[in-house]
């Protein structure tokens, strides 16, 4: 357990060690507790966070802002057009600037391309720790709720256990890649074996891909990459099917940014049967369980019965996005030095 955390930077799950992310677990748990009892932990009592959003956000914004009543402390809710960043004030000066005023910054930002190097520019003039709230590359207060909600389903010890990250259709072509990414950066570090499964066209990062397999190889855990989402399936313990935008196929191929929606909504015609039916739920191990970070595209994604039915983890999921959120800016607000 690492118990000397507090000013560092929560900005993907690969900037943090492992031991440093079972912290984080242990931390969300026992804060868990504390939750289920009604028992305060005002670890970040009259501390502030400024929580900026680019973008609308439902679980992220009240679980990061209720982290902050329940730790005791107070969490601004920000948005461009209420700060100068609408007047273009750069990152470096708005990160110098908060952190006069208080104890942390968040931010989400998932403009392709853009968002990661904005966080990363405030975090490096911030003299203030700084969480990613979800960017183009990861969404770490997400994956790392859904590994607490893995070991709450199946156990402490993952090694061996199947998951499915697969894309999923969604009248959508410019969804973040965050949560796919975040997925196959992390979960291979803990022993799950994972099957990326997606369109050719849906392809991700290629650092990601090359940080999954390099966490695969280190753990002797299974990365498989598969354009068949039946084949994905079969066997699996964990399903977590997704949808996802086509940026980087779209950069690729170089589309300018005139032809990005109709380049990509042809595309994604191609795919409608992309979807979690109840039929592909029993093609999993027959114990799986089905995960979604949520909104989800009902109808299109998922199946109502899959998502409402018994397999499903999704508020388990949602609710565990509370307690890790609160783990995260204890450690790194408050905390030892
Ligand atoms: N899962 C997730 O990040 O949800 P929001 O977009 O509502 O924050």
């Amino acid at each position: 357990m690492k118990s000397m955390l507090r000013g560092k930077d929560w900005i993907e799950t690969v900037d943090w060690s492992k031991e440093e992310l079972e912290t984080v677990l242990e931390v969300a748990k026992y804060l868990k507790i504390k939750f289920s009892l009604g028992e305060a932990h005002r670890i970040l009592q009259d501390k502030t966070l400024f929580m900026m959003f680019f973008e609308q956000s439902t679980r992220t914004r009240n679980s990061t802002e209720a982290a902050m009543t329940q730790l005791g402390g107070h969490a601004h809710d920000l948005t461009p057009d209420k700060m100068q960043i609408s007047h273009g004030e750069t990152p470096k000066d708005t990160g110098k600037v908060l952190s006069r005023y208080g104890h942390g910054i968040a931010i989400r930002n998932c403009f392709y391309g853009i968002g990661n190097k904005y966080i990363r520019e405030v975090a490096k003039e911030a003299e203030i720790p700084v969480t990613n709230l979800q960017c183009d590359v990861d969404h770490p207060c997400q994956s790392i709720a859904d590994l607490m909600t893995m070991q709450e389903k199946f156990g402490g010890n993952l090694k061996g256990m199947k998951c499915v990250v697969s894309w999923t259709y969604a009248p959508a072509y410019a969804r973040p890649l965050s949560v796919p990414q975040g997925l196959i950066t992390l979960l291979p570090r803990f022993g799950v074996d994972v099957t990326l499964a997606y369109p050719k066209e849906f392809n991700l990062i290629p650092k990601t891909m090359e940080d999954a397999q390099r966490f695969a190889k280190d753990t002797g855990a299974k990365f498989k990459v598969t354009h068949n989402m039946d084949e994905a399936f079969k066997g699996a313990h964990i399903v977590y099917p997704k949808s996802w935008g086509c940026h980087q196929h779209l950069k690729d191929i170089n589309v300018p940014e005139a032809d990005k929606k109709d380049t990509g909504m042809k595309i994604l015609a191609k795919y409608k049967n992309w979807v979690c039916t109840e039929k592909r739920m029993k093609m999993a191990h027959k114990d799986a369980v089905y995960m979604h970070p949520l909104p989800a595209d009902r109808g299109a994604e998922v199946e109502d019965a899959v998502i409402d039915g018994p397999q499903s983890v999704v508020f388990d999921q949602a609710e565990n996005r509370l307690h890790t959120v609160k783990a995260i800016l204890a450690l790194i607000m408050g905390g030892r030095p």
